[in-house]
């Protein structure tokens, strides 16, 4: 489905980005799984793939929040292979805290993570895109911005803020050929989950139709489906993976 695609997935070290990697190689895309830090484990992961679907995966490493970092990693990638198809933006982290106590530091700090970084490097891609009058932007959210919940102002901010930029982006890019979709996953077996209390896994569970946490894979896939062809004529879209919870059960 993606053969040939230049595609670049941050938070691509584990979780769903490194799901979205593996799906991306397993359809024959050159893949930039871009990660924070170079660890042995993540290189000798992505040899192993690389070996296993005979696809090119580069590593490559950089701060989402850090903006110089960012322009010097996506400058790497277009002098290398002069020109984009897909980004994936998943990169994010989680903050959990009644607003009265979360410190405005830390609410910056998610929203430069999980918003401003997708927007610098939609911004620097989508140049590269516009050229070939062809691209696919994947914007990860979450339902965590599609409805408010005890504790989530940073975090659902920050994801709200990532649905209202999809449909802006996908307005002013669609001109120039290019896609720009959002996944919103709902409760997904990551590392994101784990410092959570059972009671709140527990209550989840109970909301959802489907009466189980999602696999990372079933996250990756609709990323998958929204990159490539098959969702030619799909734009300013908000798939949400979530086995139910928020649209059947209103949870
Ligand atoms: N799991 C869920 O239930 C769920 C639900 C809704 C939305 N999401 C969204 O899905 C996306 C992926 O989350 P996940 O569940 O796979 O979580 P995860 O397992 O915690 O992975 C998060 C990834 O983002 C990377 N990252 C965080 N801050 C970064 C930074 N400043 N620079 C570069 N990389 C950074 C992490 O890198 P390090 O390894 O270096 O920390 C890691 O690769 C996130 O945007 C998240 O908000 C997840």
């Amino acid at each position: 489905m993606l053969n040939g695609k230049i595609a670049v997935i941050t938070g691509a070290n584990r979780g769903i980005g490194w799901a979205t990697v593996q799906k991306f190689a397993q359809h024959h895309a050159c893949v930039w799984a871009c990660a924070r830090r170079q660890t042995d484990a993540f290189e000798k992961n992505i040899k192993e793939l690389s070996g296993k679907y005979a696809t090119e995966i580069y590593p490559l490493y950089f701060d989402v929040a850090d903006a110089d970092a960012v322009k010097k990693a996506i400058k790497t990638i277009g002098d290398k292979q002069k020109r984009i198809d897909i980004l994936v933006n998943n990169a994010g982290i989680s903050v959990e805290q009644l607003f009265p106590m979360t410190a405005i530091k830390t609410i910056e700090d998610c929203m430069h993570t999980n918003f401003m970084s997708q927007v610098q490097l939609a911004q620097l891609v989508s140049r590269y895109m516009m050229r070939n009058k062809a691209g696919a932007i994947i914007n990860v959210a979450s339902v965590a911005g599609m409805e408010a919940e005890e504790g989530g102002l940073a975090y659902g901010s920050s994801k709200a803020a990532v649905l209202f930029s999809t449909q802006t982006m996908a307005l002013e890019l669609g001109k120039y050929g290019i896609r720009v979709n959002a996944v919103s996953p709902g409760f997904i077996d990551t590392d994101m989950w784990h410092a959570r209390s059972d009671a709140l896994k527990e209550k989840i569970l109970q909301e959802t139709p489907l009466k189980r946490q999602g696999a990372p894979e079933e996250v990756a896939n609709a990323i998958l489906f929204l990159a490539s062809d098959m969702a030619s004529f799909i734009t300013g879209q908000n798939i949400v993976v979530d086995g139910g919870r928020k649209s059947l059960s209103g949870g």
